[in-house]
């Protein structure tokens, strides 16, 4: 039986990434683990970054964005020596098992270190939805009522002006947040890497938009997909493609990223991190807590690292014909 955990997080922070802490911790307590926190991700483990984490050192974390432990990529611990510092460091501190709350990239590291003989739990936690074994992932549904909005009050804008709108928003090469925001938000373009389109194909649907009569016109355009939102526009100036609507460009970025996080986000947050904690006092070790079916899941880790998410992309079909 464990005795001690650690805890920590890893590459892009999302909304959320607090209350899982807060319920690993919680929930390791409970069970009578001693619980420590890594700060900084991979990279405070290369650095011996710990702090003990007792019940009421998470009170109040909850409700914040971001992370309180923070987060960084750390190209060090891609490297043979940075993974055998990392876990000399492990044992050193007696920690027998360590959490890992993060997207792709953290998920392969924490499969990483599993092979070197240290036991791990991962949670599924990106904006990016990008994570094969679960469905979805803590922080995305905040991100995309964060575009979501963004796109409302565009649109406004936008039909007071007869314009149409670029709006790039994140999800590294992953098109889930772009084709669901576009979907929420009646976009009549969404561009996404897993979709093929160009910039003359937008323009036409623009084109289509403004003889159809409507008063705006938006692109949602995924930061992963082949144009860039900025490169699509400079496209239409040079080729003089005339899509009958004055353009404007948005970049969201990493407003996605910041403020707190919604219902959604803080439930799933407890209930990955209190089944991250069972799931390993149940001898359930290197696998993902994430969500499928509509149920809490475990996946080998060994089957997520390197695995690609597949994206509904009848979904894209069903957004052009709701944005006749
Ligand atoms: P995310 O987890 O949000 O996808 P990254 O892809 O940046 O973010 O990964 C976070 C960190 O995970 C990286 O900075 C690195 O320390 C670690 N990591 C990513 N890929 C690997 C890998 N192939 N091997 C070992 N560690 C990795
Ligand atoms: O993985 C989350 C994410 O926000 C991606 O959508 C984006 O491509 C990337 O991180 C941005 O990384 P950084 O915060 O290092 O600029």
């Amino acid at each position: 039986m464990f005795k001690h955990i650690g805890i920590l997080t890893s590459g892009g922070d999302a909304p959320g990434m607090n209350a899982a802490i807060r319920a690993v911790t919680r929930t390791a307590i409970h069970a009578g683990l001693e619980v420590t926190g890594i700060r900084y991700g991979f990279s405070g483990l290369i650095s011996n970054d710990m702090i003990p984490l007792r019940v009421r050192d998470v009170g109040g974390i909850i409700s914040r964005g971001g992370t309180f432990l923070r987060s960084a990529r750390c190209p060090e611990f891609k490297t043979q020596d940075g993974q055998q510092q990392a876990l000399k460091n492990l044992r050193q501190q007696g920690i027998e098992v360590l959490v890992v709350i993060g997207g792709n990239g953290s998920q392969t590291g924490a499969f990483h270190l599993s092979k070197l003989g240290m036991p791990v739990v991962g949670i599924a936690s990106t904006i990016d939805n990008d994570l094969a074994g679960s469905e979805v992932t803590i922080g995305v549904d905040t991100a995309l009522n964060i575009a979501l909005e963004a796109i409302d009050r565009l649109k406004t804008t936008a039909s007071s002006h007869n314009r149409a709108f670029l709006v790039e928003v994140m999800g590294r090469d992953c098109g889930y947040l772009a084709m669901m925001s576009g979907i929420a938000g009646g976009a009549e373009v969404v561009a996404i890497p897993e979709s093929p389109c160009n910039p003359e194909s937008i323009a036409q649907s623009f084109r289509a938009s403004h003889e159809r009569g409507k008063a705006h016109a938006i692109g949602v355009i995924a930061e992963g997909a082949k144009f860039k939102a900025t490169d699509i526009a400079a496209y239409f100036k040079t080729h003089h493609e005339r899509i009958g609507f004055e353009l404007r460009v948005t970049t969201l970025g990493h407003m996605q990223r910041g403020g707190a996080p919604g219902a959604f986000d803080r439930i799933l947050a407890s209930r990955f991190g209190y089944e991250a904690v069972n799931a390993l006092l149940r001898g359930s070790l290197n696998v993902l807590v994430g969500i499928q079916n509509g149920k809490i899941s475990t996946t080998p880790l060994s089957e997520i690292a390197h695995a690609k998410k597949q994206l509904d992309l009848q979904l894209l079909e069903m957004g052009r014909t709701l944005s006749i």
